[in-house]
């Protein structure tokens, strides 16, 4: 487990306390909770679990192993439930997630509700092996069952004015204990520009090795962009809305100097707080170079021609 680092010993002084200062004026820091997400990830002593039989021989196209199904199911940021990567899988196991509905609205032409049977029916998931790396600077390989974000969206025909994606997580506080904590602008919520929602690497997921997406993962459909840092991937969605401006974003909300809209995976620009260059695969020992947009620079540097992703962080 990783331990509780209090920010105050990871960064200077004075910018603790302003940005303590900050969160409050925003109204977001209750009691004396401290803003414990997306602390850094300090290097430790990882379990090298055995990887699962059924995978063991596949591969990202990179030729990376995929993490083992315990290590992908064991080790989850999901602040709804809890800030302990180790303590979701054991506080979601009773979550609900079949069935699931989600609503796909805004400027649409058929705006509609989609249980997620169905849409399993109408576009039959297939495998992405993925690398997901969190702005925590851990990075996993993931072997997602789900199909194009584009399918559902040109279903539903985005009209001319749609600019933007918003996601919303469920927000079920009897189920998920850690909405009872204060000061997250629950529910959890994500977006992204319409062509990035549009690009074929953008998935929703419905499962992964091979079966279903169990709660811990996000099931019962989760957005997944493996470009971006993984707080973009948003879990148990419920709703889709296509917007004519950039949508408000959960960990934007809280710390806009911290996390931003884009959130492309890039390891030339620092968090604020840890460096982006490295990263720690979960199971192994030393750190790795992080790659430009996780890796997948070929097919989405173009998206972002001209922009000063230095500034459009
Ligand atoms: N979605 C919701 N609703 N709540 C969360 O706390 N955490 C994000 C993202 N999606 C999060 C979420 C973060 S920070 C990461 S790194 C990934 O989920 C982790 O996905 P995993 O647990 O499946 O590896």
């Amino acid at each position: 487990m990783i331990p509780k680092i209090p920010s105050s010993e990871i960064t200077p002084k004075h910018v603790y306390l302003s940005r303590r200062d900050f969160i409050k004026a925003a109204g977001v820091l209750a009691g004396s909770m401290a803003l414990a997400a997306c602390a850094p990830d300090l290097p430790e002593a990882t379990q090298i679990s055995a990887a699962d039989p059924a995978t063991s021989a596949k591969t990202d196209e990179l030729g990376d192993p995929v993490n083992s199904f315990k290590d992908i199911t064991n080790y989850n940021n999901y602040y709804e439930f809890t800030t302990d990567k180790e303590g979701v899988a054991r506080l979601s196991k009773d979550f609900k997630t079949s069935p699931w509905d989600v609503e796909v609205s805004g400027l649409v032409k058929n705006p509609r509700k989609f249980g997620v049977e169905d849409l399993i029916k109408s576009f039959p998931p297939e495998e992405r092996i993925y690398r997901l790396r969190c702005v925590e600077a851990w990075s996993m390989v993931i072997p997602w069952m789900g199909f194009p974000l584009s399918k559902l969206l040109s279903l539903v025909e985005p009209t001319s004015d749609a600019k933007y994606v918003r996601f919303e997580t469920v927000f079920k506080p009897d189920e998920m204990p850690g909405l009872r904590q204060p000061g997250y602008p629950w529910p959890y919520q994500e977006g992204l520009r319409l062509d990035e929602a549009m690009h074929d690497l953008t998935i929703l997921a419905t499962g992964l090795y091979g079966g279903e997406l169990l709660p811990q993962s996000g099931g019962g459909i989760r957005l997944v962009v493996p470009w971006k840092y993984g707080f973009k991937s948003i879990k148990a969605v419920v709703k889709i809305e296509l917007v004519a401006e950039q949508p408000a974003t959960l960990w934007n909300d809280i710390a806009s100097n911290e996390y931003g809209f884009y959130a492309n995976v890039n390891p030339r620009v620092d968090h604020p707080r840890w460096s982006q260059a490295t990263e720690r695969r979960i199971g192994e020992l030393s750190r790795r170079a992080s790659r430009m947009f996780n890796g997948y620079e070929e097919q989405v540097a173009s998206l972002y021609d001209g922009m000063d992703l230095a500034k459009n962080y």
